[in-house]
């Protein structure tokens, strides 16, 4: 009787162990535990999650994951997790994974007793779709502010630019002078500038009907319109799914690739190697314009998009305002790689189902 309870008190402690593996091996959250930062388990998921195996990630330094610039903010939260008894407080890191790819994560430690020895449970949270959203917001708000105060102000300068012009063009009709001309040239530039803001701030004005494009097709158009200018480029086209077809508005999607393409190609002094790429992933078409161009330095990555920002002496700095404002009207994103003397990369996502977010 003493030993059929034995035997059902340690089934169930048996069952109880194995029901807790499973959970934690089979957990969303990738598990990590480790000492002296040598990792001595990490679950199914996680392996899966860091793109590795279990066998590769057991007994590797778990500080390799983390990036250079964090890594002595994470041996500080690993030292004061063994000396303490308290978790450590969450915090949002990028991470490195086994194939080189980078991703957001929310970790959290605890110290544990691991087998009989003191160890770090870290737990991370992908939160890559988070931060996502988090940076379209920001985008967004950013974008429609400055559009706001750029419309405004072009909007009240244009008004009295076009009565100035109505007086010049009198005035030419009563006298004559070799400067009027000049004047009058100079005058419909700022207009055309002011006019070109206004469209450029405030899509919205542009009555457009809602199409369905498929990009393949227009991004090789595209191409042939700098066909002069490709004499010392070499040009990769790299346009899979094209079945994938956007509905949205086709002539603000085509300027935004031009001023994609223009840049690039600038950027390369018309010589070197232009990439562009299409193709369907998660539910989104990712379009690319790659260039081997001058780079773009990382202090000035954020102000890309912002009106007038420009770095040329004959630009308008409105190009990428008319690109990050198109992808955004159309609810997809856009980020930026580049690498100084290197080249950029564009990367422009855009949902499948996007008909819904155009019209509203
Ligand atoms: N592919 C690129 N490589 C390097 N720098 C770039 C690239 N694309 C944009 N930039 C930088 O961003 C700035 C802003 O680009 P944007 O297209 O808005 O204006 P612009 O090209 O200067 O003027 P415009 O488009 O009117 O000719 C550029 O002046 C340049 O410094
Ligand atoms: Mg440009």
């Amino acid at each position: 009787m003493k030993s059929k309870n034995y035997n059902g008190f340690y089934k169930t402690i048996i069952e109880d162990e194995t029901i807790y593996r499973q959970i934690i091996e089979y957990s969303v959250e990738t598990i990590v535990i480790h000492a002296g930062h040598k990792v001595l388990y990490i679950n199914e998921s996680g392996a899966k999650f860091l793109r590795g195996t279990k066998e590769a990630l057991l007994g590797a330094n778990v500080l390799d994951i983390f990036l250079e610039d964090s890594q002595p903010m994470i041996i500080e939260r690993i030292h004061k997790g063994m000396t303490g008894t308290e978790p450590a407080e969450l915090v949002e890191q990028t991470i490195r994974r086994l194939d080189g790819t980078l991703v957001d994560v929310e970790l959290y430690c605890h110290p544990v007793i691991f087998g009989d020895q003191k160890a770090i449970q870290s737990i991370f949270r992908d939160i890559t779709k988070r931060k996502q959203s988090e940076r379209r917001l920001n985008d967004k708000e950013k974008l429609a502010s400055i559009g706001q105060i750029a419309a405004g102000i072009a909007h009240e300068v244009k008004n009295p630019l076009t009565s100035v012009k109505g007086f010049l063009q009198l005035l030419k009709e009563t006298q004559s002078h070799p400067y009027l001309d000049t004047m009058e040239a100079e005058l419909n530039k700022a207009l055309d500038t002011l006019q070109n803001l206004l469209q450029v701030a405030k899509p919205d004005l542009l009555e457009e009907p809602i199409v369905p494009i498929d990009f393949c097709k227009e991004l090789t158009s595209l191409m042939l319109l700098f066909q002069e200018r490709l004499y010392n480029v070499e040009v990769e086209l790299l346009l899979t799914d094209s079945n994938m077809i956007i509905l949205g508005k086709k002539n603000l999607f085509l300027k935004a690739f031009f001023n994609l393409l223009k840049n690039a190609l600038e950027a390369m002094n018309n010589n070197g190697i232009i990439r562009v790429e299409h193709y369907y992933e998660d539910n989104m078409i990712h379009i690319k314009v790659s260039d081997t161009g001058i780079g773009i330095p990382k202090n000035k990555i954020k102000m890309l998009g912002t009106p007038f920002f420009s770095s040329k002496s004959d630009g308008t700095g409105m190009g990428l305002t008319q690109v990050f404002t198109t992808i955004e009207d159309h609810g997809g994103m856009i980020r930026v790689h580049s690498e100084v003397g290197k080249g950029t990369t564009f990367h422009v996502q855009l949902p499948i189902n996007v008909e819904q977010k155009v019209t509203d």
